[in-house]
């Protein structure tokens, strides 16, 4: 979708939006697949509530794309515009055992700046790629580490009343992969309390972390990581495993020979090749196990 209409690119502009015309969302996503679309760089956090209702007025559809590592998008022209939060110098401070972080953040990042302040407990998330936003609207976790056991307040925009609000973390559900935000909620900045720990043994937990992960994972491929949730007391990866589908194919869209529960663009793949891998792969456990696998990535369609 194009914003060709210069009296609104000019009151965007004027609330502090940065308007990037025809960007490729193949540049913007770790699976290195998605379409093209005009992107509207939120600049100025104050504003967003007043940007929202204006692209409201004017009919323009929006989806809000963060770290973009968890997201499978549409190939084409899109038929809706992304808001992006600029991600250079995002805002990280340590108060006693609050960190206080811009959502914008790099999540690895985070969980670095806090360990030199002796700040420990997330050494299980140091490899799970995205902005700190992602992680905490979909509760991310890895190794018996969620990022929702140390969130205090989030300060977002809440969509649903139009305004920007902070909400205390008690009040928040955060479930395996799966929150109460609303998917139009945009996670602006968040307050953790962490537990203090010795700068050498949060590093020695995240050396052991990054060890596993980079001996069952295939970290240098494009991937949007576990494609599928793991259904209650099962493992989607050994399921798919067990079914002899590593390295099966649809187009450039592949299983991992590595992990069998991350698909992988192989080459030049597609959303549609990616859609057709999912499902041929969701409906081959359903035959195999009688379990429908749920996504994990999440996908916009146009
Ligand atoms: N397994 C196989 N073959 C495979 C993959 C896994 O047999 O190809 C077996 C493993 O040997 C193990 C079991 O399945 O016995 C579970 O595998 P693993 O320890 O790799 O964990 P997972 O359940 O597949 C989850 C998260 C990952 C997270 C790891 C580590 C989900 C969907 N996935 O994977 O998160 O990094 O645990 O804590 O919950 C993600 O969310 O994108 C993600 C990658």
């Amino acid at each position: 979708m194009r914003i060709s209409d210069k009296p609104l690119a000019e009151r965007l502009k004027e609330l502090g939006v940065e308007l990037r015309a025809g960007v490729s969302l193949q540049e913007k996503t770790s699976l290195a697949i998605g379409g093209t679309t005009d992107e509207l760089l939120l600049r100025n956090y104050d504003t967003i509530p007043q940007v929202m209702r204006l692209l409201a007025d004017e009919n323009i559809p929006y989806k809000f794309l963060g770290g973009g590592t968890n997201v499978l998008i549409a190939d084409g022209e899109l038929p809706w515009v992304i808001l992006h939060l600029p991600t250079s110098h995002p805002g990280m401070r340590v108060e006693g055992n609050r960190a206080y972080v811009d959502a914008s953040a790099d999540l690895g990042g985070m969980v670095t700046f806090c360990a030199k302040h002796d700040l420990g407990g997330m050494e299980g998330l140091i490899g799970v790629p995205g902005s700190v936003g992602g992680a905490l609207r979909m509760n991310a976790g890895a190794y018996g580490t969620q990022i929702g056991s140390y969130v205090r307040e989030v300060e977002l925009y809440r969509a649903a009343a139009g305004r920007i609000e902070t909400v205390r973390g008690n009040d928040i559900r955060f479930d395996y992969r799966h929150t109460s935000f609303a998917p139009e909620d945009v996670m602006l900045r968040v307050t953790l309390e962490l537990p203090s720990k010795p700068y050498k043994e949060i590093l020695a937990g995240i050396r052991m972390c990054n060890e596993k992960r980079r001996a069952s994972q295939p970290l240098n491929q494009k991937s949007a990581g576990c494609i599928f949730k793991n259904p209650a007391g099962g493992s989607a990866g050994r399921m798919i495993d067990e079914l002899k589908l590593k390295g099966h194919r649809s187009g450039d869209a592949a299983v991992s020979d590595r992990h069998a529960n991350f698909f992988i663009n192989a080459g030049n793949a597609s959303c549609a090749d990616m859609l057709r891998l999912i499902d041929d792969v969701r409906e081959r456990v359903r035959t195999a196990y009688g379990i429908v696998l749920e996504n994990e990535v999440i996908v916009w369609k146009n």
